[in-house]
């Protein structure tokens, strides 16, 4: 439809069916036959309220959606179709491995393409937007959702959440696209202590530094919706923030799509005590341009008032509407609102083998080997013991797969037990044995605390691991946290792995065989222990549908590893936030001439994380030579040229991420020690020698000073190349003015 189409229905509608298009609700107000039986009570609305309502929340399938939307326009007097929008973060019914993973493949590419296998599925099923993806920076691994993120480094996060926009939106190609809403803007990532929806308190320079950029690429790559999230920035929760949203995104950024808030999100700034009640809540959103409440009561009850009243302009209210219009206008819904969808279609779109491959292709690069010492990988003849409460076990989607079919998850004991003759799997102990702390949640795993506690119940459990254990020739432990642990609300004080799993593998020590330690998990987890004592340990995160399929392939030497991490790996929970790309300070250890009392460090542990960013190992190893740049003065408009050379030493072939940071020695503003500017997921065959080149550009060295202009200051810089963010292959330069 064209713009004055749109503009005719605009100018048709009345308050309160403009206001029905900035309103979301969930799908169980639509559920019945009836459209709008349901709990409307809740959130104090009448029947015909509900039927003007512009977008639907969480409601997937075909049957279900198609089944509205028919419902819906035989009631709607302009036939403008409501939008089903879903939380399809890396899942629809296919589960890619959850976001910390699809960073840790360091493969833009390839997490466009599976981003549009996502994109397939749930389009086929009536989906029209997704909220993903999450873009906010994460540098704290109490804070469970970091699960949700690609790590602590704003250019790695960037190119991943650009490709995540591009492969859900393909072009809004028919029937093959959903429109992508980034998330949460902004800052969210940045909670006090970790704590999910806490506090944020970022300086302005920090959030365009490091937090905005990545936000930013979501919009540059096309994403057509923003939502804001719940946390505050300077003292204004952002989904009351007109500097935020109207200044920076929609006028800096020239965002002109539509923003929705977060769950709820209006309704709690009046928890956050910057409005005295709901309506209050409703202006405060309005006036900052937020245009869609999710699940509020605000606007549903005290929008059309306010706008009657003039503390909403009518102007306000038209621009919001007009974008949630042009939003469903960008899907193609006024001429099909229907999508094409088809029971059949989505059967046909779902699960399939094509779909299971991309999964299995991104599993394996997602799985990061952290450890190894020649035991990986695993000798054929080799009996093996497979120990542990995730080897047999199905939820190991992380906690957005909401969609998932967990009946499709492959488990390890079932296909390593197609590569390895002589296994012997035992379940070991329980995965969780207090479900205390996931409250409601704790029903989701279908247990009873009571019967898995059962000190008889867990003795046999042990006795089986044992037998395993006695039988094998190499103990292969599946460790870790449970899917519950992390996501959204589930922040945690302690990172260490359950004791009982921390009790397991101390058995598994007494047998003096060689220890595989497979760890599952959500975020960054104290490995120091487990490290210290396996011969390998690989990090799984929650790798998805096919994850048993690739930790087999990893296992037997399938499949090269090549994940690397995105986040740091604490040595305790004293230490964090611990990143590569820190400030120096004015006494950096090691460097200061003040005794060592007196510089920037812990008098009871190391300054430096158990694992750096970047890192991960394969069963290839790559050297680099002859690193060297065309010149050593760079002017400000020119750009520089860096060459080096390959070798894989190793008869085996593999992918290796090369990458290369920037040191700036001095800058009117403080500079990172290092920061990530470039890297290339190579592929090398065996023996290989190869000659690689890479430019160093104005972008790569640009910052924002304390005036939050982006500049490029003259001096001397430090190009690092290598393999992770502590690698040690330098080059001076220097640019001049
Ligand atoms: C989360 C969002 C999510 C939304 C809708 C909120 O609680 O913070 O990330 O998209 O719910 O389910």
């Amino acid at each position: 439809m064209n713009k004055e189409g749109l503009e005719t229905i605009l100018n048709n509608l009345s308050i309160d069916e403009k206001v029905g298009q900035l309103i979301q609700l969930s799908g169980e107000f639509f559920s019945g036959d009836e459209l709008s039986i349901g709990p409307a009570s809740k959130l104090g609305i009448d029947d015909e309220k509900i039927s003007y309502v512009g977008s639907i929340l969480n409601v997937s399938g075909a049957e279900q959606t198609l089944k509205i939307q028919k419902k819906y326009l035989e009631n709607s007097r302009h036939k403008i179709p409501v939008l089903f929008m879903n939380d399809v973060i890396y899942a629809y019914k296919t589960a890619l491995p959850s976001p910390l993973g699809l960073g840790a493949t360091w493969n833009p590419k390839l997490i466009e393409k599976s981003f549009n296998m996502i994109a397939r599925e749930a389009s086929s099923a009536g989906i029209h937007v997704t909220f993903s993806p999450m873009a906010d920076l994460v540098r704290d691994p109490r804070w469970g959702r970091v699960a949700e993120s690609t790590g602590e480094d704003t250019f790695l996060s960037s190119q991943m959440i650009k490709a995540m926009v591009r492969g859900f939106q393909n072009n809004f190609e028919a029937n093959n696209s959903l429109v992508s809403c980034v998330k949460h803007f902004a800052g969210y990532g940045a909670a006090e202590g970790g704590r999910d929806y806490n506090t944020v308190d970022l300086s302005k320079w920090r959030l365009f530094q490091e937090h905005f950029p990545i936000y930013k690429s979501a919009i540059d790559a096309g994403a057509k919706m923003v939502m804001t999230s719940f946390n505050t920035i300077e003292g204004i929760p952002s989904t009351g923030n007109e500097w935020l949203v109207k200044d920076v995104l929609r006028k800096q950024w020239g965002f002109n799509g539509a923003v929705i808030a977060d769950y709820a999100a209006v309704a709690e700034l009046v928890y956050h005590g910057v409005a005295k009640d709901f309506s209050d809540a409703a202006a405060l959103a309005m006036n900052a341009s937020v245009d869609i409440d999710m699940k509020s009561p605000s606007y549903i009850n005290h929008l059309k008032k306010l706008v009657e009243s003039g503390v909403v302009s009518h102007e306000l209210l038209d621009a919001a509407v007009m974008r949630v219009l042009e939003l469903k206008n960008a899907l193609g819904l006024f001429e099909d609102p229907f999508r094409n969808v088809s029971v059949d279609t989505e059967k046909r779109n779902t699960l399939t083998k094509e779909n299971l491959s991309i999964s299995k292709e991104v599993s394996d690069e997602s799985i990061v080997l952290l450890e190894n010492n020649g035991v990986l990988p695993l000798k054929k003849d080799k009996k093996i013991a497979l120990v542990g409460p995730y080897a047999d076990a199905k939820d190991i989607v992380g906690m957005w797969a909401i969609n998932t079919d967990f009946k499709s998850v492959v488990t390890l004991k079932t296909s390593l037990e197609k590569e390895v003759p002589n296994l012997v799997y035992s379940k070991g102990t329980e995965s969780v044995l207090d479900l205390k702390s996931f409250g409601k949640l704790a029903a989701l795993l279908r247990v009873n605390e009571k019967e898995i506690n059962n000190p008889d119940h867990l003795v046999k459990l042990l006795s089986t691991a044992k037998e395993a254990m006695e039988y094998g020739d190499v103990i292969v432990l599946t460790l870790g946290e449970h899917m519950l642990a992390s996501g959204e609300g589930g922040s945690r004080q302690h990172l260490d792995l359950p004791q009982h799993h921390i009790d397991l593998f101390n058995v598994a020590r007494t047998y003096n065989k060689p220890i595989v330690s497979i760890i599952y998990g959500g975020r960054p987890l104290l490995l120091d222990e487990i490290s210290k004592y396996s011969d390998a340990v690989i990090f799984a995160g929650f790798p998805g549908t096919s994850g048993g399929a690739s930790l087999t392939d990893i296992l037997v030497g399938k499949v090269n590893p090549s994940g690397k991490i995105t986040m740091s790996f604490p040595r305790n929970v004293g230490q964090i936030p611990v990143y590569y790309n820190h400030f120096s300070t004015g006494r950096p250890m090691g460097k200061s001439s003040h005794s060592e009392r007196f510089v920037s460090r812990y008098i009871d542990g190391p300054n430096d994380p158990q694992y750096p960013f970047g890192y991960g190992l394969s069963y290839h190893d790559v050297k680099i030579s002859n690193l060297k740049l065309n010149k050593q003065i760079m002017k400000l408009n020119e750009s520089l040229e860096v060459s080096l050379t390959l070798t894989n030493v190793t008869n085996i072939k593999g992918k290796s991420t090369l990458q290369w940071y920037i040191h700036d020695h001095f800058g009117s503003v403080v500079r990172p020690v290092r920061q990530l500017v470039g890297f290339d997921k190579i592929e090398m065959k065996e023996k290989e020698v190869r000659d690689y080149t890479f430019r160093i550009t104005q972008r790569d060295l640009v910052f924002y000073n304390s005036n939050l202009d982006l500049v490029l200051e003259p001096g001397e810089f430090t190009l690092f190349v290598g393999f992770d963010s502590d690698c040690k292959n330098s080059m001076k330069f220097t640019v001049e003015g």
